[in-house]
């Protein structure tokens, strides 16, 4: 797979580096290999980054069981990822994904250690759902080569990649993001660095009023998933999406949404910030407002 980046021609996307061995890190990587872009798992333990490596050869398995993909094509997008704990095994890559936990504090030295470890032409993304890009931007010394691909959840199956421009941002770096999400049989839209880009910004006073709605004992959990379910035509209830974005992640974004914005419906409601101090962070701990352990 040989993806011209912007304008310079002899450039192109076919190694992509993937950050963070939590849910979306995992997702992207099934997504890249699958477009044919050989992809390296970078996790901060080799046992974490192995076990993704073998999340994915699970899901293509059950994949090929279902007969949705051949075996052969399975193996060759298993052939395509490697899995590192080493930093310096992004070297090679021509675009690297972070996909780390939702927190400046970690998001902006990783930037600064990938720019010094990266090759100078490579572009340095960020997966975030929230925070302010141009902060990772200006912590390298690249900053017309960073900006945010946010793939949504689960990201094999969401068909929406936003690409944000940051003030820093290159038309060239924007075209490739776009060309690159387009590879990868996305429909991307291009949106300015602010936080919640669109979707998150829309999305997360209606979920957090959800919770909201729970704490005042308006409905139960059931009857409120129902009631959007059934009223909207929505495919999945606003609290058993919580659980599925995960409860730490949400709060993180209410709150980068909260910082920016001053509204109060982007407040991150007690009950959601409690949940998350007991553990209770929804599918990827086993419980949230569902209990998914058996
Ligand atoms: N969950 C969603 O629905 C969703 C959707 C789109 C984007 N995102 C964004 O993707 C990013 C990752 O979210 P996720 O849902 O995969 O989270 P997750 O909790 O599943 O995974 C977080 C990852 O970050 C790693 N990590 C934690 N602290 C770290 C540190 N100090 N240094 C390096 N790595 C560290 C963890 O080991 C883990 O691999 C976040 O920025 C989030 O906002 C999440």
């Amino acid at each position: 797979m040989l993806l011209p980046i912007g304008n310079m021609r002899r450039m192109t996307i076919q190694r992509v580096g993937i950050l963070g061995s939590g849910i979306m890190g995992s997702g992207i990587a099934e997504v890249a290999a699958k477009a044919g872009i050989d992809v390296v798992l970078r996790s901060r333990s080799q046992e974490s980054a192995d076990q993704m490596r073998e999340g994915l050869a699970a899901s293509l398995a059950k994949q090929v069981s279902r007969e949705k993909i051949q075996q052969a094509d399975a193996d060759a997008v298993l052939a395509r990822v490697t899995a590192t704990d080493h930093l310096g095994d992004l070297v090679d890559c021509d675009l690297v994904i972070k996909s780390v936990v939702e927190d400046l504090q970690v998001k902006v030295p990783l930037f600064a250690e990938l720019d010094s470890i990266c090759k100078p032409e490579a572009i340095l993304a960020t997966n975030t759902s929230t925070l302010p890009v141009v902060e990772m931007a200006v912590a390298t010394h690249r900053p017309e080569k960073v900006l945010g691909i946010h793939f949504f959840n689960p990201a094999p199956a969401m068909s929406l990649v936003e690409v944000i421009a940051p003030l820093t941002a290159s038309e060239a770096t924007v075209d490739a993001a776009v060309a690159f999400a387009e590879a990868c049989g996305k429909r991307p839209v291009k949106v300015k660095d602010r936080a919640g880009f669109i979707v998150n910004a829309l999305l997360f006073p209606y979920l957090n009023n959800a919770a909201r709605m729970l704490e005042n004992g308006t409905a139960t959990a059931e009857d409120i998933d129902e009631a959007m379910k059934g009223g909207c035509n929505f495919p999945m209830g606003p609290l058993a999406l919580l659980d599925l974005v995960g409860l730490d992640t949400s709060v993180a974004i209410l709150d980068a949404l909260y910082e920016e914005f001053r509204d109060p419906n982007y407040a991150a409601v007690p009950a959601l910030r409690r949940m998350v101090a007991a553990g209770r962070l929804g599918r990827k701990t086993g419980a949230g407002f569902y209990d998914y352990s058996r």
